[in-house]
Order: C-alpha cells, then sequence, then structure tokens
C-alpha cells in the first residue's frame, strides 16, 4: 500500500461512487479543487481511498473523505487522516476541521476531532462541523 499526491480529477469517480451517487458527475467536482491537496491511498496500484485537503491560512479543512465500499472497514481512511494530521503539523497548522455526516461523528472522535455543534443540512444530508486544535 501506499499514499500519494493525486490530481483532483482523480478523486471524483469515487467522490461519486461512494458518496453521492445519485447526483450528477459535475457534483462532486469542485471549483476550490485546484487550489487542493489531494491524496490517494493505493493498494497494489488501485486507487481506493481518497481526501482532500485545503489550507487557509493556518488552518485545514478536510473534505470528501472516501473509500472504495469493498475496501472499508480495513483502516484505510483512519491511516489516510493519521497522515494528513501529520501534514498539518509539519505545516504548522493549528486547527483541521472538516464538515461531517453526522453519524459519521463517533469515527471522527476517535481521532480526537471535537463536535462542533454546528449543525447544517445539503442535498439531505445533516453534517456538524467537527475540529482538532493544536495550540
Ligand atoms: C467514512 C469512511 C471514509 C471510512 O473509511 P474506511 O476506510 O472504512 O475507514 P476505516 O477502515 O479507517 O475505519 C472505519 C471503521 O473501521 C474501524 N477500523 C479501523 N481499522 C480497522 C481494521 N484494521 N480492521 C477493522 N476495522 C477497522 C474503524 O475504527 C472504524 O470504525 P467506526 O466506523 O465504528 O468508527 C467510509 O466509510 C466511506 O467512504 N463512507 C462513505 C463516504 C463518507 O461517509 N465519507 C465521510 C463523510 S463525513
Amino acid at each position: 500500500m501506499s499514499i500519494k499526491r493525486i490530481k483532483p480529477s482523480e478523486t471524483w469517480q469515487i467522490r461519486h461512487d461512494v458518496m453521492w451517487p445519485d447526483q450528477p458527475f459535475e457534483f462532486v467536482q469542485l471549483e476550490e479543487d485546484n487550489d487542493g491537496l489531494h491524496f490517494g491511498y493505493f493498494v497494489e496500484e488501485k486507487l481506493v481511498s481518497i481526501v482532500s485537503c485545503f489550507i487557509e491560512g493556518d488552518e485545514m479543512q478536510f473534505r470528501k473523505l472516501a473509500t472504495l465500499n469493498e475496501y472499508q472497514g480495513k483502516g484505510i481512511a483512519s491511516e489516510l487522516l493519521e497522515y494528513i494530521f501529520k501534514l498539518a503539523k509539519e505545516k504548522d497548522l493549528k486547527k483541521v476541521w472538516c464538515n461531517a455526516r453526522t453519524e459519521k461523528k463517533s469515527f471522527y472522535e476517535k481521532f480526537n476531532m471535537k463536535d462542533t455543534h454546528k449543525i447544517f443540512s445539503k442535498a439531505g444530508q445533516e453534517f456538524t462541523i467537527m475540529e482538532l486544535l493544536w495550540q
């Protein structure tokens, strides 16, 4: 296995298939994608999990973390998260945050992320903002 930097366009298929299969393909193509850092987790050359990071000032938002269904539950997204948290620390950032699907809250809490209880809905999905702060 390996984690590699990937192009924005390489994230779109997994984003669509895993997260928003009922939306048009363009729905997962973000205007901001060209400003992001995108990482992929590969198993024998096959891209199986993705995450996209957007840095502004001393904060990083990660978005669209997704693992192909048949590769879920093996610790792959956890490794990707550890990887980007390390990257944020190396860059001396103070905060990493995400809009988490509320049903995934406990997954992020395992990484010490805290629920800010800022809740909102988009496309029929409820989200809460989760954050990890460094002093
Ligand atoms: C959320 C998501 C990205 C997690 O990806 P994943 O690769 O399955 O993540 P992990 O395997 O690291 O962790 C998943 C679960 O397996 C557990 N796990 C971790 N390592 C494990 C291992 N080696 N063996 C078995 N289970 C393991 C984790 O503790 C976690 O448990 P939880 O869901 O009860 O918290 C994935 O389910 C997904 O793509 N979902 C659809 C899209 C989505 O909802 N994205 C997040 C939006 S907020």
